[in-house]
């Protein structure tokens, strides 16, 4: 699609991957959602976690990967939030027994958001991580313009921004 703006951020360390999400967790209100793509390991579950325990301002909140529960819920200081983990989903139409139509109300956090199918909202700030050597991660952001922060380390690809 055209005039659709993505931002680059690198993230050299985990910490730099937690300040990100922190960046996020500060501009999310109730009915967004945050797909996270990449690889296993890139990190989703990583910028999760940091979403959400500064979502809660508890930076020892448990957050467990959904992976086996596939979905697990917060209380948050910003309100209620789903985080999903899909890759072990029957099929998108079993959402509808994970919440999804309250989750959609409330924010949302989603690994492997693939397998949303048509389910994918259109509105979504999409996180795609790339893993490089060692520690480096890197992170574009698609959606949500006008909305993102100017983050430190990033800065834009240029090309496929609308003027
Ligand atoms: N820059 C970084 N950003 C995020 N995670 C990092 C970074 N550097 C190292 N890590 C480590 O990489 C691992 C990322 O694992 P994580 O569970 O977040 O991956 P995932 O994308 O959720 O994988 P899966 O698809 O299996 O759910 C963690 O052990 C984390 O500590
Ligand atoms: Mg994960």
């Amino acid at each position: 699609m055209p005039g659709i703006a993505k931002r680059i951020v690198p993230l050299p360390s985990l910490s730099a991957t937690e300040a990100l999400a922190a960046g996020i967790a500060a501009i999310a209100r109730a009915g967004d959602c945050i797909l996270l793509e990449g690889p296993l390991g890139a990190g989703k579950t990583a910028f999760a976690r940091a979403f959400l325990r500064a979502a809660a301002d508890d930076p020892a909140l448990e957050v467990p990967s959904p992976s086996f529960t596939l979905v697990q819920t917060y209380e948050t200081k910003i309100g209620l939030v789903f985080h999903y983990d899909l890759w072990r989903i029957d099929g998108s139409a079993a959402l509808t027994e994970l919440d999804w139509e309250d989750a959609l109300d409330a924010i949302t956090l989603v690994e492997w958001p693939d397998r949303l199918g048509e389910l994918r909202p259109d509105d979504a700030l999409t996180i795609a991580f790339r893993q490089g050597d060692g520690d480096a991660r890197e992170a574009a952001l698609t959606g949500w313009d006008g909305r993102l922060p100017a983050f430190s380390s990033g800065h834009d690809d240029g090309g496929a921004a609308a003027a």
